[in-house]
């Protein structure tokens, strides 16, 4: 199977444009949503560096549910509004969290996480879920983060099927 090219190295935007291209190399074969999730979470995982965990949680019946993801066991039911997850959720948008143990609420998964990064995925204004990265560093994640990673959940959206999910 493809053999991702590291981004190490590179500047964060660049490194963002670079996984657009793969990602994009991926897309072009598959319209179905769960697995282009899923390999959007190999891809990020392989290729980002200091991550621990990446994966995605759908918003199903009402709540968000765990779907694809790398990196180690998670709780797989969170409501909206609850720990970053949910509250990106809820509020429709990214959230950044510099330090987790200072954010109330935190859902601590892997207890080697330090940051946080939660990107919603939206499909014509309706909640599909969330994207959620975790990192052991502090303050690993900015506004080139956010940027980049939501123009690949963007590219998720736009280019998969989500009938199984919508309806
Ligand atoms: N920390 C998240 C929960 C999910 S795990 O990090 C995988 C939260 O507070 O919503």
């Amino acid at each position: 199977m493809h053999a991702f090219t590291p981004t190490a190295g590179l500047a964060k935007p660049e490194a963002y444009r670079e996984l657009s291209h793969q990602f994009s190399s991926l897309l072009a074969h598959e319209r179905d949503g769960l697995a282009n999730a899923a390999n959007l979470t190999a891809l990020l995982f392989q290729t980002l560096p200091r991550i621990n965990w990446v994966g995605f949680y759908f918003f199903r019946g009402g709540e968000l549910v765990l779907g694809p993801f790398q990196g180690k066991v998670a709780c797989v039911r969170i409501a909206l509004g609850r720990g970053v997850c949910g509250t990106a959720a809820q509020r429709r948008e990214t959230v950044i969290v510099p330090d987790v143990h200072n954010f109330p609420g935190h859902i601590a998964c892997d207890a080697a996480s330090r940051s946080e990064i939660v990107v919603p995925l939206l499909y014509r204004e309706q909640l599909l879920g969330v994207l959620d990265l975790d990192s052991p560093d502090l303050a690993r994640f900015d506004s080139d983060d956010a940027d980049g990673l939501s123009s690949l959940a963007n590219q998720l959206v736009q280019k998969s099927d989500w009938t199984w999910l919508v309806g």
